[in-house]
């Protein structure tokens, strides 16, 4: 009998990926998405990448009347865990319009947690970020630093869901979460079908790169040259959104693999950091194109170097990323390519 499994926002860039791997893992998946920050388009694609015949629940998570709408439409069929994706993420965003983060990114998960109950499965993968750790923590990030502070309220969500979700398991040892603390994704699937399609100007270095590298956009801003890194520009874990999508289905193996129930914080980065010059020098290796850039001022909040202690997620989920950088901006450049406006194009 193959597991069902239940993505809420199944449809957005991370959500798309992980369905096609859940799909080639054999399991049977339903989409629970409000199609806010995403588009039908990507569950039509993800099943035609793996053969798939995905249900889709449209809801607004966040709203306590789709616990009811949610229950019915899943109609008795047995469900045997969630990988909850759905929430906001947008950083300045959070900042400018806090309420609607916390309403949004709170309530979609206790609605999770009911439907769950209702459901009888208590097996739940989190969309936690390495936004939970904030500042004053040593790289690379363990899951055991020091700082728990995350410097704006969409962090701030993503640290508060991983509390209620561990106290969920306090309370009730029956629970199995695993918790993963992404670092950057990036990449997109190798068909070039699914990708990342942000709406408006770009946030993140990734995105912005490729609209200039396809002539969307003039030039790229480096934010500030003068970290204390080997270079000078900022140092993240980019990690492969493939690399990260199987690292979710190791998370739900390892939770089914339990004898009993449990609560881990997982890190899914690569360990190696890379900087927004060595990122511009890869895209423009793989894409063969000139990267037009200018260095700005720093922009507020940004951290001068994050990356990944990804000892954890051997040692747990048997896991580690696959992918390199190079990898990571061939496949991100083949989505923009393909999908020069996104889905809608
Ligand atoms: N950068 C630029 N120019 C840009 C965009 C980014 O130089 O146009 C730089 C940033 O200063 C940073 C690096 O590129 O040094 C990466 O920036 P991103 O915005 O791509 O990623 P962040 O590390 O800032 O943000 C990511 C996630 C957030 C999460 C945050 C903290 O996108 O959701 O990590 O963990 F909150």
């Amino acid at each position: 009998m193959s597991l069902h499994i239940l993505v809420t926002g199944g449809a957005g860039y991370i959500g798309s990926h992980v369905c096609v791997a859940l799909l080639e893992g054999g399991y049977q998946v339903t989409v629970i998405d409000n199609f806010s920050n995403s588009h039908p388009e990507a569950v039509a694609r993800v099943n035609k990448i793996a053969d798939g015949a995905i249900n889709v629940i449209e809801t607004d998570l966040a709203d306590e009347g789709s616990i009811d709408f949610i229950r019915k439409e899943i109609g008795g069929r047995p469900v045997h865990g969630a990988i909850h994706l759905a929430g906001l993420k947008a950083v300045g965003e959070s900042v400018a319009k806090p309420a609607l983060y916390y309403h949004t990114n709170i309530n979609s998960t206790l609605n999770l947690i009911e439907v769950m109950r209702m459901v009888g499965s208590n097996t739940v993968v989190f969309s936690s970020s390495a936004t939970v750790y904030g500042e004053g923590n040593k790289n690379p990030l363990t899951e055991t630093a020091l700082n728990y502070m995350p410097t704006n309220p969409y962090g701030r969500t993503k640290l508060y869901n991983e509390n209620i979700l561990r106290d969920l398991y306090i309370a009730d040892n029956d629970w199995r979460i695993a918790n993963l603390r992404y670092f950057n994704p990036v990449g997109a699937h190798p068909s070039g079908l699914i990708g990342e399609d942000p709406q408006g100007i770009p946030n993140n270095l990734f995105p912005y790169i490729a609209q200039v590298a396809v002539g969307r956009r003039e030039k790229l801003s480096v934010f500030g040259s003068d970290y204390p890194t080997r270079d000078g520009s900022g140092v993240r874990d980019y990690i492969h959104v493939q690399d990260l999508a199987s690292g979710h289905v190791a998370a739900l193996q390892f939770l089914h693999n339990q004898s009993a129930g449990c609560s881990a914080d997982i890190n899914l980065g690569t360990g190696k950091g890379v900087s927004v010059f060595e990122a511009i020098a890869a895209f423009e290796r793989v894409s063969s194109r000139t990267i037009p850039f200018e260095v700005t001022a720093r922009r507020p909040g940004d951290l001068a170097e994050v990356y990944a202690d990804v000892t954890l997620a051997s040692q747990l989920l048997a896991w580690q990323a696959q992918y390199d950088i190079d990898q990571m901006c061939a496949d991100h450049w083949r989505w923009q390519m393909q999908n020069p406006a996104g889905y809608t194009g």
